[in-house]
Parts: structure tokens; C-alpha cells; sequence
């Protein structure tokens, strides 16, 4: 069956994209946005979850009331149950007044948990038994009190590996899974690049009120072919500084960042004519890089092509690079500022 935008309850503009996964994703949204039941949504970092989150809530019930983030992975382990849950007063030492928690604030709204794959493991079943009964108990308190508000939970982790490695229960996972929105990464709708880049483009004129015409076929094409392990929110930056450097006109390749521009040569070329310029030089000095390229870019283009190959999974990435996970993250995240 023809997916289509017209057969949808909800409009969502915002939501750029014509590709069949991304249609996939705006159906499945108007169909959970009429569930008062949890939804989960996974995706790589920057493809989209909280833009998706908002469209969930703004088509919801709930929508008149606001929706409160809350980020799973930013609250300090022994401050979430209260931060989520709220406390009585006295309940521990310094709690001297009553303190309502985000799902009371939340109530009649949305209560979007990001990184919901960081909750500690002690309160995993306090969350799957609030999302059971709905009904919230205060830090230090007795009564039960009753909660009525829509849920939405990302990931940027692997759940299943999550849960085979004892840092995720499965029961809360099962509970979770059952209305689930996967997001595609950005390589594999390939097709929405052009519309999402021109969308962008027009959003950088807007703002700093330049006008930067186009953007050139040759960039369309090294987008292309790179690998957007940052996906959506990398091309966003991408273009932001290449309507920054183009100033008038339109986006060209010199615009772009090295790592884009990379893959404008094959490598096995390039050492072809590093040996072509100095026909003298033995084969082993030869390089798979242009001489003159740092071992810090030569790192980086191995982790990026290592993770556009592994699909995305920082866990498989990390074992065929033979680095631990968190060194791959700080990497990652080192790339993205
Ligand atoms: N389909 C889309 N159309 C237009 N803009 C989009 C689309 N999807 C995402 N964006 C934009 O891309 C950026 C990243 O999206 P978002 O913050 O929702 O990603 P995320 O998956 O939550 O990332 P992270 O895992 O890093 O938290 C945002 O500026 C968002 O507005
Ligand atoms: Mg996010």
C-alpha cells in the first residue's frame, strides 16, 4: 500500500521527509498518539527523537497541557526517584519542605523520559510499576497518589544488549516495546537529504538573515555518499556553518567540513597518486591518505566509516576498533562540538 501524508490525522510539517521508513515513522505516530500507553522511541543521536516526542504530544490528548524533558542521563543517581517521584517533607535529612516531582508537574501532559536506557536499575520497577497502576508515591510518603499523564521514552542505546548485559530489566523493556517508534539513521533514507538540507538552508537565512541562493550539486552528492554518524543534527550544523562561510551565493564543496569532503576521493587512489608523484618511492611508504593528513583525522575517518559500517552500534564499533565503549563515546561526542 501507497504510504501518503494525506491519509494522516495529524500534519506534520515539521517533520521533513518523503522516503517510505520516514512515512513508516509518521504513520505509526498518528496511530500511538491516540494510546494513553507508554511509547518508546530509539533512534541514532541526532535522528530525530525529540522532534518526533513533540509531534507525539502535540497530537495527543494531552496536548493542551505542556510536555515536561526530563533527561535520564543528566540527574545524579541519587536525586532521580526524587526529581521523577517528588518527597514528603522529613524525609530524609534537609528535606525541610514538600517537593512535588515531574510527574505530578506533569500531570494532564506529557512526560517525555530521554535516555530512558541510563535509569538506574533501582528505579526501573518503581517507573514499570507507576506506568502499571498510575499511581505515584512520594519519596518518604505513604499515600498513593493517582498520575495521569502521557509517557514517551527514547534511546539512543541498544536496549536488547542493554538488557543481555543486566542494565536494563526486561520486564520494563517488554512494557515499553509494545508501542515502539524505531527511527531510521539518516544513510539509510538517503533520499530526504536534499529536502531536509534546503529546509535548513531556509532556517539559516531566516535567522541570520543572509541569503545564500543554493546549495551546490556537488555538495548534494558528497552528501551522498558520507556516512552521517551525527545524522540530522550534523547536517543541520553542517549547513549553519557553510551559510556562515558562503556568505551570498550557494553552498560549495570548500564550505564543508574536511571529513565530508573526504570522501570526494577514494582512498586507494589517493595513495595511488601519492606513489604516482614521487615514482621513485617503495610501495610500503605508501599511504591510504593524502600526505599531509593528521593522525587525529586518519582516527577519525577509521571511527566514523567503522560506525557507518557497523550501522551505527557504538558496542560493535568499539570491539572492532579495540577501544572501550566510553573511549568511543568521548570520541563521538568530542566530533560533534
Ligand atoms: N524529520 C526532520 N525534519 C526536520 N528537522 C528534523 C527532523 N528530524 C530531526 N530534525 C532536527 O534535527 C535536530 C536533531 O533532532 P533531535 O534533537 O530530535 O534528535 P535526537 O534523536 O533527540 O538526538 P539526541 O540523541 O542527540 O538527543 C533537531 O534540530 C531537529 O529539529
Ligand atoms: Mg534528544
Amino acid at each position: 500500500m501507497l504510504l501518503s501524508r494525506k491519509k494522516l490525522h495529524g500534519n506534520y510539517n515539521d517533520l521533513i521527509g518523503e522516503s517510505t521508513v520516514h512515512l513508516k515513522v509518521l504513520k505509526r505516530i498518528d496511530k500511538f498518539a491516540k494510546s494513553d500507553k507508554v511509547v518508546l522511541i530509539s533512534g541514532e543521536t541526532g535522528a530525530g527523537k525529540e522532534l518526533v516526542a513533540r509531534a507525539l504530544h502535540a497530537e495527543n490528548p494531552y496536548a493542551m497541557h505542556p510536555m515536561v524533558v526530563v533527561n535520564c542521563a543528566g540527574i545524579a543517581e541519587h536525586l532521580i526517584e526524587n526529581e521523577l517521584f517528588g518527597h514528603e517533607r522529613g524525609a530524609f535529612t534537609g528535606a525541610d519542605r514538600q517537593h512535588i516531582g515531574l510527574f505530578e508537574t506533569a500531570s494532564r501532559g506529557t512526560l517525555f523520559l530521554d535516555e530512558i536506557g541510563e535509569l538506574p536499575l533501582v528505579l526501573q520497577p518503581k517507573l514499570l510499576r507507576v506506568l502499571q497502576e498510575n499511581e505515584i508515591r512520594r519519596v518518604g510518603g505513604t499515600e498513593q497518589i493517582p498520575v495521569s499523564v502521557c509517557v514517551l521514552t527514547a534511546t539512543n542505546i541498544d536496549l536488547t544488549e542493554a538488557v543481555e548485559a543486566g542494565r536494563f530489566r526486561r520486564d520494563l523493556y517488554e512494557r515499553l516495546k509494545s508501542l515502539h517508534i524505531q527511527l531510521p539513521a539518516l544513510r539509510e533514507r538517503r533520499e530526504d537529504i536534499p529536502a531536509l538540507a534546503k529546509h535548513f538552508l531556509a532556517k539559516e537565512n531566516n535567522a541570520s538573515s543572509r541569503k545564500v541562493a543554493d546549495i551546490n550539486p556537488e555538495v548534494l552528492s558528497l552528501f551522498d555518499a558520507y556516512s552521517w554518524p551525527g545524522n540530522i543534527r550534523e547536517l543541520e550544523g553542517i549547513i549553519s556553518r557553510a551559510v556562515l562561510l558562503a556568505e551570498d551565493g550557494e553552498i560549495l564543496p570548500h564550505h564543508l567540513p574536511q571529513d565530508v569532503r573526504m570522501l570526494q576521493t577514494d582512498p586507494l587512489p589517493l595513495a595511488d597518486a601519492t606513489a604516482a608523484a614521487n615514482p621513485n618511492a617503495p610501495e610500503y611508504l605508501v599511504l591510504p591518505f593524502p600526505i599531509g593528513t593528521t593522525l587525529k583525522e586518519i582516527e577519525k575517518s577509521a571511527i566514523l566509516t567503522t560506525l557507518a559500517r557497523e550501522n551505527g552500534n557504538q558496542s560493535k564499533t568499539a570491539k572492532s576498533l579495540g577501544i572501550d565503549r566510553r573511549t568511543l563515546h568521548n570520541k563521538l561526542r568530542d566530533y560533534k562540538a
